[in-house]
C-alpha cells in the first residue's frame, strides 16, 4: 500500500457473487456482504448495513484524523508520498516553478488547464484590477492591538471581507463564484501587508498596479518614503516561486476545512477565513514559525545532539519535519532549499539559522530514529530562511503562506460546488460519555 493520493487500485480479485471487492463475513451473525471496491476506495456507508439485527445503527467506519478516508474526488492536485510527486492538474511542481508563475498556476489550478496568452493576461489584469480594498477595511484592520499577530488580523480580514460582499453569498451564481475567486487571490496580499504594517505600527501602502503580483506585495510591505518601490527581480521571483510552492496540496488541514465550512453553502469568505484558521496552527501552515523559533533555540551546532536526543525521547518535534503523506523528501523542500542561497545573495544577507539547519537535517537523516519514521524536511524547513532573509517578522511567516494557499482553497471550494455527491459535512461520533444521567443542583454537587 502506498500513500499516494488514490485513483486507481483495483484489481481482478472478485467477490462470492463475481462484483469486483470485498467479500465480508460478519463473525457476530455469521452474514456474509459484498462491499464493491472502486478506485482502491470501499464506501464507508456500505458498512452500514452490516447490522447484529433490525434495530442495529449498522456499521461505523472510525478514522481520526482522516488517516485513511477519501473525502472527496478531487481533480487538482496528485501527490504520491512514497515517491515524492507533486503535481497540479497532472503538470510536475518542478516545470511550474522552472516555467510558470503563481497567477498562472492560480488559473491553472481553479480553472483546471493552462490559460491562453489572451486568458492569462485577462486573468492578470482582473486580479491587478482588484487589488484595493474598502477604506473601512483599512480603518477595521487598525483597530486591532498593536502587537496584534498578523495572522490573527489576517483570518479576521478575510472573514470581514464577507460583509463587503453580500452578493457572494448567492453561491450558485457563476458569475459571484468568478468574482470572489478574484477579489480573495487580489485582495490577500493587500490584507496580508496591512497586517504586517499594522504590527509594526506603520502606515499602509496602497497597490502599485503597474508592478507584478509579487512585487507589488513587497512594494506594500517595504515601501517607505521613495515615491516609487522598485523590487528586486530576484526576490520578486523567488517570492513568485515561493508562492507556486504553497498554491495547493489537496485535502490536507486547511483545505479540509475550507470543504467543511463551504458544505454548509456558506459565502466563499467565510469558507475561505476557515482555511486561514486551519493554517495558523503550528503543526499546519504555523510550522514555519515554529522551525525558526526552534533554530533560534538550538542556537548553534554544538547543541543539535543534545536537541535530537530531546526529539527521540518525545520532549519535543522536530518542527519541519514529517508530513501525514509524504514518506520521502518533501519536493516543496528541495526547491526551496536551491532557493535560499539565491536570496541571500539578493538581499545581501547571512543566516545564522542556515548552518543549524543544515546540520540538523543531515543529522536527522543520518539518524534511524527519522529514517525508520519516514520523517524528511518539509515544505516548512527553509521556507522561513528565506522569509527570515526578506525581513519578514517571523510571526507573518504564516501569512506568507496563506496568500497564494488562497487559490488552492478557491480551487477546492469550486470543484466541491460542482460535485453531485456533495452534502454538508457531518461526522459521526463514537459516543463515550454518560447516559440518562440526573440534573444536580449546584448546591448539592
Ligand atoms: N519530530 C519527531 N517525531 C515525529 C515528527 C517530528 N516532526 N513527526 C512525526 N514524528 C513521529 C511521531 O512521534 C510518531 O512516532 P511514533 O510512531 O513513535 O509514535 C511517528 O513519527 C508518526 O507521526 P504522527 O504524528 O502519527 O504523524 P502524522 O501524520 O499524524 O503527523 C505531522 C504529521 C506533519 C503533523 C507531523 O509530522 C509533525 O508534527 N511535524 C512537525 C510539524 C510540521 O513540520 N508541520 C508542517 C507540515 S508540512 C506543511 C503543511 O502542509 O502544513
Amino acid at each position: 500500500m502506498t500513500g499516494d493520493t488514490h485513483g486507481a487500485g483495483d484489481t481482478e480479485a472478485t467477490t462470492a457473487n463475481g462484483k469486483k471487492g470485498l467479500t465480508v463475513t460478519d463473525n457476530r451473525t455469521g452474514k456474509t456482504y459484498d462491499i464493491e471496491i472502486t478506485d482502491g476506495t470501499v464506501r464507508a456507508m456500505d458498512f452500514r448495513e452490516i447490522k447484529v439485527d433490525e434495530e442495529d445503527f449498522g456499521l461505523m467506519t472510525y478514522d481520526p484524523g482522516f488517516s485513511n478516508t477519501a473525502s472527496c474526488r478531487s481533480a487538482i492536485t496528485y501527490i504520491d508520498g512514497e515517491k515524492g510527486i507533486l503535481q497540479h492538474r497532472g503538470i510536475p511542481i518542478e516545470q511550474l516553478c522552472e516555467h510558470s508563475s503563481y497567477l498562472e498556476v492560480a488559473y491553472l489550478l481553479i480553472y483546471g488547464e493552462l490559460p491562453t496568452e489572451d486568458q492569462l493576461s485577462k486573468w492578470v489584469y482582473e486580479i491587478t484590477h482588484h487589488t484595493y480594498v474598502h477604506e473601512n477595511m483599512k480603518s477595521f484592520m487598525q483597530n486591532f492591538r498593536y502587537d496584534a499577530p498578523p495572522m490573527g488580523t489576517l483570518l479576521s480580514a478575510v472573514g470581514a471581507l464577507s460583509t463587503f460582499y453580500p452578493e457572494a453569498q448567492d453561491i450558485s451564481d457563476e458569475h459571484q463564484r468568478h468574482m470572489a475567486a478574484v477579489r480573495l487571490i487580489a485582495k490577500m496580499p493587500t490584507l496580508a501587508a496591512f497586517a504586517y504594517r499594522s504590527s509594526l505600527g506603520l502606515p499602509f501602502v496602497y497597490p502599485d498596479n503597474e508592478l507584478s503580483y509579487a512585487g507589488n506585495f513587497l512594494s506594500m510591505l517595504f515601501k517607505m518614503a521613495e515615491p516609487r518601490y522598485e523590487p528586486d527581480p530576484r526576490l520578486e521571483r523567488a517570492l513568485d516561486i515561493l508562492f507556486i510552492l504553497h498554491a495547493d496540496h489537496e485535502q490536507n488541514c486547511s483545505a479540509a476545512a475550507v470543504r467543511v465550512v463551504g458544505s454548509s453553502l456558506v459565502d466563499p469568505y467565510s469558507a475561505i477565513a476557515a482555511g486561514v484558521a486551519g493554517l495558523y496552527g503550528p503543526l499546519h501552515g504555523g510550522a514555519n514559525v515554529a522551525v525558526l523559533k526552534m533554530l533560534q533555540r538550538i542556537g548553534s551546532t554544538d547543541n543539535i545532539p543534545d536537541f535530537l536526543e530531546g526529539v527521540k525521547k518525545g520532549d519535543e518535534r522536530l518542527m519541519g519535519f514529517g508530513h501525514r503523506v509524504y514518506k520521502n523528501y518533501d519536493p516543496r523542500a528541495r526547491i526551496i532549499r536551491s532557493h535560499v542561497d539565491e536570496v541571500l545573495e539578493a538581499t545581501n544577507k547571512e543566516s545564522p539559522w542556515l548552518d543549524i539547519a543544515i546540520e540538523l537535517e543531515k543529522r536527522a537523516l543520518d539518524d534511524e530514529y527519522f529514517t525508520d519514521r519516514k520523517l524528511y524536511p518539509n515544505v516548512d524547513f527553509y521556507s522561513g530562511l528565506i522569509y527570515e532573509a526578506l525581513d519578514i517578522p517571523t510571526d507573518a511567516f504564516t501569512v506568507m503562506f496563506a496568500i497564494p494557499r488562497t487559490s488552492g482553497w478557491i480551487a477546492q471550494w469550486l470543484e466541491m460546488h460542482h460535485d453531485e455527491e456533495l452534502r454538508i459535512a457531518r461526522p459521526r461520533q463514537i459516543y463515550t460519555g454518560a447516559r440518562d444521567a440526573d440534573y444536580v443542583p449546584a448546591s448539592e454537587r
